[in-house]
């Protein structure tokens, strides 16, 4: 495979441009006031992945989003890769902590970024990443040099849990028949640093409202007298930690994969500098499960964590009284071997066993997912990790991620096929964050190393 470096520089204002035509529409999967943007994102998924050469392309709908569908096969005998990706984004909010509108893509330089990088919501997690495989695949077409066959199959319910894609893949496992998944939808340690993220936590996702008295009250007339729901939900999630921070849910840790003495020894190796990890996020120190480094705390260790939590008077000024409901959402970040639905059982049972007399209190699952491990002495790692040498001249670091794409497990059990990470946002991105990013640098360093990949996957299947 030829280097893609003089045709990304012939096309890149084009790529970019591109880019930003598809942030520009609001995708966001969460709110149902969007659902027009959300589909007619999906049509420019379509017509794109049209115009870079795939043969079919169709809008597979489904219970939920419409699940975008392309392929070029161009020898049964030769191997396929799927490519996944999500075209719905994370709600924008809070607005106006952003310097630019979420959906008026912006390119502005910054310090790790001088290149420039495009600002808006979506432009990493994952339009821009997403993409980056539509403009390869367009280079592998337009120079004839596609190695072998592509599906992509990009869907619009990510965010918000994945449910129409495991029904889509359980009913089409033939369709989506391929040899391996190729997913560009985390990130990599440094610009300079190129990593493959060889692990997902996996997610169990709650709400929880505890209620009280049957009305509001005075704080004055009934303060002391009744259970008063905020204070008693608070009390309850703070003893789901005790104090080195395990959790204390009964049984919770039971199934947890443990790593081996030489598994940390390595993990120990990749290059952190926690001084500038605290200085990034204006932290004077990290905090967490007693025993465990920072980065292990974010990735082989499973979590607890509040999302969310409301109730009472938060309007201006005072207002005294008593809620008759408080409410949180946690979430549960899993590792491997812990099942999501035990958990949250477990959860559910823990937190109903625990509230005192006076409250009543509601457990709601929302979403969950089972964590992922993929090994490094598999085809599609090997070819992945030739790619990145061919492209960045060094060999990519494998490296745990702390986050989830709960599908990647069940793509695992329904397709039979291993998933490789090739992700190229960085940490300080700010995905879900005000201020979204995507550096351009990565944007184009990605294109030109996929087809690389396509390559060795294919001359190693061989
Ligand atoms: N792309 C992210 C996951 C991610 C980001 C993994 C960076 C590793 C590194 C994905 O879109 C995401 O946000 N997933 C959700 C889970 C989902 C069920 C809402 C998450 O991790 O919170
Ligand atoms: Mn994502
Ligand atoms: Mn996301």
């Amino acid at each position: 495979m030829k280097s893609a470096k003089s045709y990304i520089e012939k096309n890149k204002e084009r790529f970019l441009d591109e880019l930003v035509e598809l942030l520009k529409i609001p995708s966001i999967s969460a709110d149902s006031a969007y659902k027009k943007d959300v589909l007619k994102t999906a049509e420019a998924v379509k017509k794109q992945l049209a115009k870079a050469g795939c043969d079919s392309v169709e809008i597979c709908e489904t219970p939920g989003y419409p699940i975008v569908y392309g392929e070029k096969m161009i020898d049964k005998k030769l191997p396929t890769i799927l490519v996944y990706g999500h075209y719905d984004v994370q709600p924008p909010d809070p607005l106006d902590l952003w310097d630019s509108p979420p959906f008026e893509p912006v390119i502005k330089k910054t310090k790790l970024h001088p290149e420039g990088a495009i600002f808006a919501r979506g432009s990493c997690d994952d339009k821009g990443q997403m993409y980056m495989h539509v403009k390869a695949l367009e280079y592998m077409t337009s120079t004839n040099q596609l190695p072998c066959n592509v599906k992509f199959m990009i869907e619009g319910e990510e965010e918000v849990g994945s449910s129409s894609l495991e029904w889509f893949v359980t009913k089409n496992r033939k369709k989506l028949a391929n040899d391996v998944i190729l997913i560009s939808d985390t990130g990599m340690i440094a610009k300079d640093v190129p990593s493959i993220t060889t692990g997902l936590r996996g997610l169990s996702y709650v709400e929880v409202e505890v209620t009280g008295p049957n009305r509001d009250l005075h704080s004055g007339l009934y303060g002391g007298a009744v259970a008063n729901p905020i204070n008693i939900l608070t009390k309850m999630i703070a003893s789901l930690h005790d104090k080195n921070n395990h959790i204390t849910i009964p049984g919770f840790y039971d199934d947890v994969q443990n790593l081996s003495k030489k598994e940390r020894e390595k993990m120990a190796e990749a290059p952190f500098n926690l001084k500038d990890y605290e200085k990034a996020l204006d932290i004077d120190a990290v905090y967490g499960e007693k025993g465990y480094s920072t980065n292990e705390r974010n990735s082989i260790r499973p979590t607890l964590d509040v999302n969310g939590i409301w109730g009472g008077y938060i309007g201006e000024g005072a207002k005294t009284v008593i809620a008759s409901k408080a409410f949180a959402k946690i979430s549960m970040r899993l590792v491997p071997n812990q099942d999501w639905k035990k958990i949250t059982e477990l959860f559910k049972n823990h937190f109903e066993s625990i509230a005192p007399e006076g409250v009543r209190v509601k457990v709601k699952p929302h979403h969950g997912g089972q964590a992922y491990v993929t090994p490094i002495d598999s085809l599609g790692y090997k070819a992945a990790e030739k790619a990145y040498e061919e492209t960045f001249g060094k060999t990519p670091i494998p490296q745990r991620s702390g986050g989830s794409i709960p599908i990647v497990a069940l793509f695992e059990k329904e397709l039979k096929s291993k998933t490789i990470l090739m992700g190229f946002g960085l940490d300080s991105d700010a995905i879900h964050s005000p201020n979204e990013h995507f550096g351009v640098w990565n944007y184009l360093k990605g294109i030109e190393t996929i087809p690389q990949f396509y390559h060795f996957f294919t001359e190693m299947s061989k």
